[in-house]
């Protein structure tokens, strides 16, 4: 699949470590899905799809690449190619979404398109304080940070774990670091909800060929990156092990 040239219609600082990029273009991507994009002379990264029309990109500026996609302006020129990936699958009525820092995107565009589809939403959106928060998603929200700065102190699990408590949900989907999917998708578990995850590897070539976003057997571009909570526990990789740029292991 060929590069689209796109352009930069807007350029939003949503935290301190993301911008929100608009583009001229729209695709056709369910929530869950990925594009690939690059900036002649930097690395191609996969980026979460955060809307798709128009097509939103939240990036974060971590890495090289990342941080020069980050910076850029209105009428920068971002290339892009894709939809990739398996999206979330929507599952009965009530949902709720667990965030961790900028893997809140997608969730926040799961829960638009669920909110149109007449689902009742919550969101937890949990960061390290509050200025690394992302912004709110239709629905009811609930925030959480590491230092007390915003919202309720702790991770998402501080407001997870009495939430199920008096909340009956249909499906729980969760995106960040992976640690934290681990300790949610092991809550799921126990309270027999089903779970959804999205699960991010080091990603090359984005259509199952180059063998990078290996979780074992499992290849985050074309079996995910979105997997039941439950095949992710039961992958002796998960929340353990992923391989660098590479292709070697380290430790998560
Ligand atoms: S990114 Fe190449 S096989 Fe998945």
């Amino acid at each position: 699949m060929g590069h689209i040239i796109a352009k930069v219609q807007k350029a939003e600082k949503e935290t301190e470590q993301v911008s929100l990029l608009t583009l001229d273009i729209s695709i056709n991507a369910q929530p869950g899905q990925f594009v690939m994009a690059w900036l002649p002379g930097t690395e191609e990264k996969p980026m979460s799809v955060a809307n798709a029309s128009p097509l939103q990109l939240a990036i974060a500026d971590a890495g090289e690449a990342s941080k020069k996609m980050a910076s850029l302006k209105k009428g920068d020129i971002l290339m892009v190619r894709g939809p990739y990936g398996k999206a979330f699958s929507p599952k009965g009525k009530k949902w709720l979404m667990v965030g961790g820092g900028y893997g809140f995107a997608p969730l926040r565009f799961l829960a638009k398109e669920g909110i149109k589809k007449g689902a009742q939403i919550q969101s937890i959106i949990g960061a390290r304080s509050k200025k690394y928060l992302m912004k709110e998603a239709p629905g009811k929200n609930h925030f959480t940070t590491d230092d007390g700065s915003a919202g309720e102190k702790g991770n998402v699990m501080a407001v997870l774990e009495p939430l199920l408590k008096k909340e009956k949900f249909d499906c729980i989907y969760c995106c960040g670091p992976e640690k934290m999917m681990l300790a949610v998708a092991l809550l799921a578990k126990k309270n027999k909800i089903s779970c959804q995850l999205s699960v991010e590897r080091y990603m090359k070539c984005g259509f199952g060929v180059c063998g990078h976003c290996a979780m074992g057997g499992w290849l985050s571009c074309i079996d995910g990156p979105t997997i039941d909570g439950e095949e992710a526990l039961k992958n002796p990789q998960f929340g353990k092990l992923a391989c660098d740029r590479a292709g070697k292991h380290v430790k998560i």
